[in-house]
């Protein structure tokens, strides 16, 4: 059967290789299915801690390990799993409707994330088990 989950995709992302040091580029609606609207970062991450824990009724995202590596949990409601970013080229995309923890944060890890729509708690789906009730 068809789910969500299978909506999250790896995307490899342009890298110009070059001697002076590697460049990587992102275009929204080109190399990723949604406009640009906002940019944040996860940074000075303590080891052991975890981020996310929500998933969003609206919002798409593009996470990327810009620097070191974490996991990302991803559960559409049926099933789970856990997927490791380690490469600045990689982007994960995760669709609407997707609960999103991040853990396993290596020491100095960048967790850079790309968003379709400005920041609004509104958007945000806190409590898991509302989640479940609206994911199925
Ligand atoms: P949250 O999205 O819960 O963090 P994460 O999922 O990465 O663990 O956001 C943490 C806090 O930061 C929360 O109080 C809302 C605030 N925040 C903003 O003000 N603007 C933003 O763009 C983001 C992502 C969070």
């Amino acid at each position: 059967m068809n789910r969500r989950l299978d909506l999250c995709k790896i995307i490899e992302l342009p890298k110009i290789h070059d001697k002076r040091g590697n460049l990587t580029f992102i275009e929204g609606n080109r190399h990723i299915p949604f406009e640009i609207k906002r940019v944040y970062y996860l940074y000075d991450v303590p080891g052991g801690e975890a981020r996310g824990g929500h998933a969003h009724k609206e919002l798409q995202q593009l996470i990327i390990a810009v620097s070191g590596s974490f996991d990302v949990i991803l559960d559409d409601g049926f099933e789970r799993k856990r997927v490791h970013l380690n490469r600045s080229y990689y982007g994960l995309y995760i669709p609407t409707m997707i609960w999103r923890e991040l853990d396993n944060f290596s020491t100095g890890a960048v967790c850079l994330v790309l968003a379709s729509q400005y920041y609004d708690e509104k958007d945000y789906i806190r409590d898991y088990n509302e989640f479940l009730k609206l994911a199925k």
